[in-house]
């Protein structure tokens, strides 16, 4: 009996997240010997390309791990020569079936399975959708469709989206894409508290007195502005990206490692996460300055963004998960765009240790002296526990030190791209890291009310400089939750 093949179609083929991820991440798949022997992958968008034009698109973006390795660019050449493209609209049923009979040269008798990744705008996801599944899903194996976000604007948009997608898709053929699951250091969380006994017991509202994620980015919409315009910060990275951490690292210990059990556990903390609050929201957006030659643009000065736009670049939150083991506790986060530096990380600040001989000995200032756990996702990946120490020498002197997993240490191989693991995941039908429709609606009930309101009000997000620390709403909010931000030193 022959071995199955696996056809893999690029649906918005020319496209940024193609261009730089999706086809980058399948050659380093096949570098590593991590596809299966037998697998053909079609680029499919709207512009007339021949299969030559495509293999030289992608062929720019494609990069070696270890660059000197001889037989790079003879691997390039293979795999480019495995690469195909087919033109055609997103709502054809007749273009997806000549794309269905193009796979079905390139399969030769073999048993199909097919994995088609959208990578194309919302509005479109529906049609494609309906052509790929009546058109060209796989007569005998299986046939899978990841699908990246925005997924709805809110409750009820997402809640639509998902119904069309289900007239078409069982539950199972959909791979929701969050790419932060994808991270390294975020897969890394579960390990950390599952497999080693001094964290797990201190993962509560008794030891635990605030949890921060903290996402920045050092670059504005650049280019971008389109769509970011349409969804904000909130929706961009929080609702997704920061919740999805959020979740793995509340949630309680799954009953396996099995997709379900992990996803069971995330969807019962989110729906025990209270509605956010607006009064437990702030929202800033970059404002242009000049600084030395340097002329920072103001997010308004974006072409595609309306000059009178209040759509958020910044936001901080402090959310609460009313269950036993968090009552209580703030779970902080901040993101924004246009800051100071680049940045994602999960700051575990602990309570004071009571009665602590120390302090009253030495005096030390209680809040720097607790300790705080950071799991920095990128960059520059590391673990590091931040404990008080005694500084050598015949004093009695306290010092914060690290100790510190700083990746590129210890680990010196380069670590795979997010979007390397979710393909081969979703090749392998491993669903552990991809959002379930439970989870994805629950995570819409937490900030649909707040997105509303902010929208409906008409909030002014408040101005903060391009490349600055964010406006200071964001420590006013963290002062009332008695936090102090741990990324300030
Ligand atoms: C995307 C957001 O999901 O994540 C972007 O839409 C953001 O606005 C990006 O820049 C950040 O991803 P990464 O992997 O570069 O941190």
């Amino acid at each position: 009996k022959k071995e199955p093949t696996i056809s893999i179609t690029v649906v918005g083929a020319s496209g940024d997240l193609a261009k730089k991820k999706i086809f980058p991440a399948l050659f380093a798949l096949f570098y590593e010997d991590w596809l299966p022997q037998h697998f053909t992958i079609f680029g499919y968008a709207r512009s007339k390309l021949t299969d030559e034009e495509l293999r030289n698109m992608i062929s720019q973006t494609l990069t070696c791990r270890i660059d000197k390795r001889e037989n790079c660019s003879d691997k390039m050449d293979q795999f480019l020569q495995r690469c195909f493209f087919h033109s055609g609209l997103y709502n054809s049923e007749d273009n997806f079936s000549e794309l269905d009979q193009k796979l079905k040269e390139k399969e030769v008798g073999r048993v199909s399975n097919r994995l088609f990744y959208l990578s194309i705008p919302p509005n479109i996801f529906v049609d494609a959708v309906r052509c790929a599944s009546r058109c060209a899903s796989s007569p005998a194996g299986w046939t899978r469709v990841i699908v990246e976000k925005p997924f709805g604007r809110d409750s009820e948009s997402s809640g639509e989206l998902t119904r069309c997608l289900k007239q078409y898709l069982t539950e199972d053929q959909i791979f929701r894409i969050d790419h932060y699951l994808g991270k390294e250091l975020v897969e890394n969380l579960s390990v950390l508290r599952f497999s080693n006994l001094v964290f797990e017991p201190l993962w509560s509202r008794q030891y635990i007195r605030n949890v921060q994620l903290i996402f920045s980015e050092d670059f504005g919409t650049e280019g971008r502005g389109g769509y970011f315009d349409n969804y904000g910060i909130i929706r961009d990275i929080m609702q997704n990206h920061l919740l999805q951490i959020l979740a793995l690292f509340a949630m309680e210990t799954p009953v396996s490692l099995d997709g379900e059990d992990i996803r069971n556990e995330k969807v019962k903390v989110l729906r025990s996460m209270r509605v956010l609050q607006c009064d437990d929201v702030i929202t800033g957006q970059y404002k242009g300055h000049k600084k030395g030659d340097r002329v920072y643009p103001a997010y308004t000065d974006d072409p595609t963004v309306p000059k009178d736009s209040l759509t958020a670049t910044f936001a901080a939150a402090a959310l609460f998960i009313d269950n036993a083991r968090w009552d209580g506790v703030p779970f902080l986060m901040k993101a924004g765009k246009a800051l100071h530096t680049r940045r994602a990380e999960i700051r575990v600040q602990f309570r004071h240790v009571p009665g602590n001989l120390y302090k009253k000995n030495f005096g030390c200032d209680l809040d720097q002296a607790t300790n705080e756990l950071v799991i920095r996702v990128q960059p520059d990946e590391a673990i590091y526990l931040k404990v008080n120490n005694k500084v050598p020498g015949l004093g009695m002197r306290l010092d914060r030190s690290n100790l510190n997993l700083l990746y590129s240490a210890r680990y010196p191989r380069e670590i795979p791209d997010a979007y390397e693991r979710l393909l081969l995941d979703a090749i392998a039908g491993e669903r552990r890291l991809f959002i379930r429709s439970d989870e994805l609606d629950a995570a819409w009930s937490i900030f649909t009310p707040v997105l509303k309101e902010l929208e409906g009000k008409k909030i002014a997000p408040e101005l903060y400089p391009y490349g600055s620390r964010g406006p200071v709403g964001a420590h006013y909010l963290a002062a009332k939750h008695n936090v102090r931000w741990g990324d300030l030193g």
